[in-house]
């Protein structure tokens, strides 16, 4: 059983759904593993927490302080102690207070303090799931990490049909062991990874870039931490952040400074995967001051092709090292691919076209073909970058 033994921290927030806490608590007793719960003042109207005590053998927490005693509970020992925080039922002020880190009350806390993988389960009226604000809010717990367990559609506790029901507590519990039971086949292997776009200065405040948002790279670098790998991520700038902390991150600002660090790391590395999308020219001159805008007149830049960090890579690399690129394409996706793996000298290929709606370019999702220098080719549909990034980690390692 995948979560024998295992630590795990349940933050309860104020919803009808708090019900299927008890039943989620049960379960996970029952799977072996430990319970703490956290619970917010909100979540008490709900449940009580001598029914939760009494399930999970522990003294419920929900304030700072015990009330008996006035000792501290110490939420940043609760994030060294977890193996992982599952916030069910998650409503939507708990998601907006997770989001922005508004730290008043103890289940918040918890979680700014967490070390370990969080799920949430969302919990609400349908009307409020659907909100444009619980969307953005969900997104962003997203790219800090956060793994959603999507609500199901049913009867609301409204009285209306829709889509906002918790997961069931079978299913969260489910979701959980797959978590724990993913393979770390990737342990002791190190691997560079490049994303995001480069920036290419003009003068102090313009530059040449382009639409990459970073996440197909951040995706891979969390799913290779995931497995195991001591991740190193060289990114251009973004707005993304990290969960996993086997990933080190090297900010970089030019395809110059990201040829430099991927150079220096490559040579002890097993495996890069370069997703970035990295500016191929630069200015040759750069201003010291702003260029001014001068009526009627043309403004003419001249510029030099950027080092290609893919071509460096390849032709240093080591029988045994895997050199893996991306190819974003708007035609002749295939044969641009290959031709691009035969100069640069790398493994495989992965292929997005931004003729496939959905795909490519700051999407949360993505089309892709990886083709392999052995004349191997696996074409997927579109799905979330997440999801891509196992594929891409399942193909490139299918043998290890
Ligand atoms: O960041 P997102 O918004 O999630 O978008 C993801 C993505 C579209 C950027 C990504 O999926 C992708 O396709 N990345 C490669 C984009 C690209 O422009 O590739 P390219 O055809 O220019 O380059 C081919 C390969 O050589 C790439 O691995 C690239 O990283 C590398 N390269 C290119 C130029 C250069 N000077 N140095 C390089 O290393």
């Amino acid at each position: 059983m995948s979560l024998q033994g295992k630590h795990i921290v349940l933050g309860i927030s104020g919803s009808i759904a708090a019900y299927k806490s008890a039943m989620l608590t049960r379960l996970l007793i029952r799977k072996g593993a430990e319970v703490q719960i956290v619970i917010t003042p909100a979540g008490k109207q709900f449940i009580t927490p001598v029914t939760l005590s009494a399930l999970s053998g522990k003294p419920v927490i929900s304030e700072f302080f015990a009330s008996g005693d006035g000792s501290w509970h110490s939420h940043v020992e609760l994030g060294l102690w977890a193996d992982m925080m599952v916030v069910a039922p998650a409503t939507a002020s708990t998601l907006g207070k997770m989001a922005h880190g508004i730290a008043d009350n103890m289940l918040i806390t918890t979680y700014l303090s967490m070390k370990a993988p969080v799920f949430v389960a969302p919990a609400m009226d349908l009307d409020m799931f659907r909100h444009v604000t619980t969307q953005r809010n969900l997104e962003i717990l997203q790219r800090d990490g956060v793994q959603i367990i999507d609500p199901t559609e049913g009867e609301l506790a409204s009285h209306l049909e829709g889509k906002g029901r918790m997961e069931e507590p079978e299913k969260i519990v489910a979701i959980l062991e797959e978590c724990f039971a993913t393979k770390k086949e990737l342990a002791g292997k190190k691997i560079l990874i490049t994303a995001g776009p480069t920036y290419e200065r003009i003068d102090p405040v313009r530059f040449i870039g382009n639409f990459s948002s970073g996440k197909m790279g951040f995706a891979l670098a969390e799913e290779c931490a995931q497995r195991g790998a001591e991740v190193l991520l060289i990114t251009g700038p973004t707005a993304m952040s990290l969960s996993h902390s086997a990933i080190r991150r090297i900010d970089v600002e030019s395809a110059d400074e990201m040829h430099d660090a991927a150079l220096k790391a490559f040579p002890e590395m097993d495996a890069a995967i370069l997703s970035a999308a990295v500016a191929d020219y630069r200015p040759v001159q750069r201003a010291e001051r702003k260029i001014k805008r001068k009526e009627g007149e043309g403004l003419t830049l001249t510029l030099t092709p950027n080092p290609d960090i893919a071509a460096a890579l390849g032709s240093i690399k080591r029988e045994e090292q895997l050199l893996v690129g991306f190819a974003l394409e708007t035609d002749n996706e295939e044969s641009n691919a290959l031709g691009k793996m035969e100069k640069k000298q790398l493994d495989h290929i992965v292929v997005n076209s931004l003729r496939d709606e959905g795909a490519g370019f700051g999407h949360d999702t993505n089309k892709i073909t990886i083709l392999s220098r052995s004349g191997g080719k696996r074409a997927f549909e579109l799905q979330t970058k997440k999801a891509t990034a196992k594929d891409i980690i399942d193909t490139l390692f299918a043998s290890t």
